[in-house]
């Protein structure tokens, strides 16, 4: 089958188009024909290396897909060949990949596979941040930062849904219409403003609640600043970089609580709350109060470009490689 690969870490150069094995149906997995491909910005350290999980080389990137249960392997009773699904799995830049059973979400027929397939790790991570790691509702403000971006459209959605109050940032005066078309009360440009300055006169001196932060040093310690009494910040990436380590001692006088995030944490060890937070998303779509933006959409072959495009911080919403 063709799949990207790549025998070595670095740019977005060293994406390939290759021909490897289709994958066997193994014991307990489902062996997928993909239809649409997830892009996220952890495939991009993935393929410089630089992520958590660290390539096998030659190695395929990809961590989500959706499209059609081809078979099934033993042992493997509630999903069947045939199904519409959007699956967490491995190497999904592909024609074909291999999900765990427990990862595999059926799709509703509303759903088509290309918002399948930018469903399962941004929507679900901006859903379990708010809801499982926090408890967002009305009366909270939540900060979103990158808030264009995948996760980040995501969350000013659902913590709106959740009757939040929604302010974001953004690096760009052009993507500030979109992200308050999607449900933000104010957006603040963050790489020409002193964001925390601009929240603290937003919300008359008291902060924010919640603050999802995946941006790291620029933004970690001036969202302290800019966090309420009681306040939750939580840091769920790095992509401007690692933050210099937390005196934890800086947090009590204000009572507040940093946490880290990832969301396999969920998944992995919690597959019964995974589809039933995602029949709450697909519901929030079929009601119009979570509309998947997807920003671009690239052939397979050109994942390359894909990379390139969302490092440029250009890009907004999703990005779909289609096979
Ligand atoms: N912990 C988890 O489970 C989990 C799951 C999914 C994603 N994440 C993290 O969440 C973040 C967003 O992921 P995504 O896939 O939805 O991507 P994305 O937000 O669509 O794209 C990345 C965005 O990050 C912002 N950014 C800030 N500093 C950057 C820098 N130095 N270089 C490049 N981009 C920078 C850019 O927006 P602006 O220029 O507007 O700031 C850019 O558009 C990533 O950091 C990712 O690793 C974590």
């Amino acid at each position: 089958m063709k799949a990207i690969v790549f025998t070595q870490t670095g740019g977005p150069e060293v994406l390939a188009l290759g021909d490897v094995p289709k994958p066997d149906v193994r014991p307990g997995m489902a062996l997928i024909k993909i239809q649409a491909i997830g892009v996220n910005f952890a495939d991009t350290r993935f393929r410089q290396g630089t992520y958590v999980v660290k390539p096998k080389l030659p190695d395929t990137p990809g961590m989500e897909a959706a499209g059609v249960v081809e078979a099934v392997g033993d042992g493997v009773t509630d999903v069947r060949p045939g199904a519409r699904v959007a699956a967490f799995t491995v190497k999904s830049y592909a024609e074909y990949c291999q999900a765990p059973a427990s990862m595999v979400i059926p799709l509703p027929d509303v759903v088509s596979f290309v918002d399948g397939a930018a469903f399962p790790i941004q929507v679900l991570t901006a859903y379990h941040m708010l809801h499982t790691a926090d408890s967002t509702g009305p009366g909270r403000t939540v900060l979103v930062h990158s808030a264009a971006g995948g996760v980040g459209l995501a969350a000013v959605q659902l913590a709106r849904a959740a009757g939040a109050r929604v302010l974001g940032t953004v690096s760009s005066d052009a993507k500030a219409p979109l992200v308050r078309e999607h449900g933000a009360e104010a957006v603040i440009n963050y790489a020409t403003e002193k964001f925390a300055d601009e929240v603290l006169r937003l919300t008359e001196g008291r902060g924010v609640d919640l603050i999802l932060d995946a941006v790291g040093k620029p933004t970690f310690e001036e969202g302290l600043r800019c966090l309420a009494p009681f306040g939750h910040l939580i840091l769920y990436g790095r992509a401007g970089g690692p933050t210099d380590p937390l005196n934890v001692a800086t947090l009590s006088p204000k009572s507040q609580k940093v946490s880290g995030f990832m969301v396999p944490t969920v998944t992995r060890n919690f597959p019964d709350r995974t589809r039933e937070s995602a029949e709450r998303c697909f519901a929030l779509m079929r009601e119009g109060r979570l509309r998947l933006h997807i920003g671009k959409t690239f052939p397979l072959a050109q994942a390359a470009d894909a990379h390139r495009y969302l490092e440029s911080r250009q890009s907004t919403g999703k990005l779909i490689l289609i096979p």
